[in-house]
Order: structure tokens, then sequence, then C-alpha cells
């Protein structure tokens, strides 16, 4: 795997955001389903400009997939806002390194638990990383879609 891991430029947040298109498409939604789930697939420029939004490039310096972080404040919890590999670039090991950066990100901010609601067709990524199903809960952009929500705990260091 000769992807490298990076934090992301505001000037490619339009391109981050094509990949999160691209993988959603990928999952079977239509684009009328793209068009209600924008909000949540539109990356956040203050979270890139934070330092929140980790990118995986191959080595022509390609983005390839990213990560982005919440922090909440309240008792170490940190929400995984977004995880999205093209899908050209998918089950070659991309996800799985996004999410140890943001595991090694989120003990940098003294976090305990990463909070994520997984797409339906992401369950079985999370369940393999680790992560402890915790419930369920419409997506707040079209609550016809239902995620499955995980709780990551962070392993000390
Ligand atoms: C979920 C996602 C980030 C995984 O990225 P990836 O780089 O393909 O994942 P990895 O190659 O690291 O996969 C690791 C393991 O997770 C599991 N996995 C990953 N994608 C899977 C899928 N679509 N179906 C079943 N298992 C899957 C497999 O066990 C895989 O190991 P294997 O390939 O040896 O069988 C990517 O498929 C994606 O962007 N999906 C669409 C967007 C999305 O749903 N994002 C999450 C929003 S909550």
């Amino acid at each position: 795997m000769t992807d490298r891991v990076r934090p992301a430029h505001v000037d490619e947040a339009a391109e981050l955001t094509q990949i999160a298109v691209r993988a959603t498409k990928n999952d079977g939604f239509d684009d009328e389903a793209i068009v209600r789930f924008m909000p949540g697939l539109k990356v956040n420029l203050a979270l890139i400009a934070a330092g929140l939004v980790i990118v995986a490039e191959s080595e022509t310096g390609v983005p390839s997939g990213y990560v982005s972080l919440r922090p909440t404040g309240i008792g170490g919890l940190i929400l995984l806002e977004g995880i999205f590999v093209d899908p050209d670039h998918s089950r070659r090991g991309i996800g799985t390194r996004l999410f140890a950066t943001a595991v090694e990100l989120s003990r940098k901010m003294a976090g305990n638990v990463i909070l994520i609601n997984s797409s339906p067709t992401s369950v079985d990524f999370y369940a393999r990383l680790g992560a402890n199903k915790i419930g369920a809960t419409p997506f707040v952009f079209s609550p016809d879609v239902q995620l499955t929500m995980f709780a990551f705990a962070i392993p000390p260091a």
C-alpha cells in the first residue's frame, strides 16, 4: 500500500467532497438521495482549518480518501464526522489506515471514545475495526436511512 496520510488543505475541499459523493453512489444511492445527503457529504472547512481532516494520497499526490473528526469537548468523546474512500481504491486497507490515524489524532486530543454513525454498507468495516454496536438512529439528512451507532474505545498508547 503506497498511500500516505497528511492533513487536508482548504483548497482541496471540493475534491474531497467529490470522493464522498462517489463513495456514497457506489453504495447504491441514486442522484436524488445524494442531493438529500449533500449537507452531510460536504467536507467541513472549519474542520480542515483545525487540522481535523486527514487525507490519504497516492504516490502521485492524488487523494484517495479522507477521514474527519469533530471533538465534542465532553468526556473525551470524539465524533467521526466522515470517512470515505474513493471506490477505485477500496478494499486496499486505506479506510483502515485512515481510521488508525483518526485514533492517533483523537488520543492526542485526550479522546476516550470515537462515536460513529455507520451507513448500512459500512457496518462490517467498523465491526472489523473493533467498534461496539450501541444502537441505531435515522440519518438526520434522510430519515428513511437507518444508521448503526458504534462506539470505539480508544486503547491506551
Ligand atoms: C467504509 C469505507 C471507508 C472502507 O474503506 P476501505 O478502504 O475500502 O476499507 P479497508 O480496505 O480498510 O477494509 C477493511 C475491512 O473492512 C471490511 N469492509 C470494508 N468495506 C466493506 C464492504 N463494503 N463490505 C463488507 N466489508 C467491508 C472488510 O472486512 C475489509 O477487509 P478485507 O478487504 O480484507 O475483507 C469505504 O468503503 C467507503 O468509503 N464507503 C462508502 C462511504 C461510507 O459509507 N463511509 C462511512 C460513512 S459512516
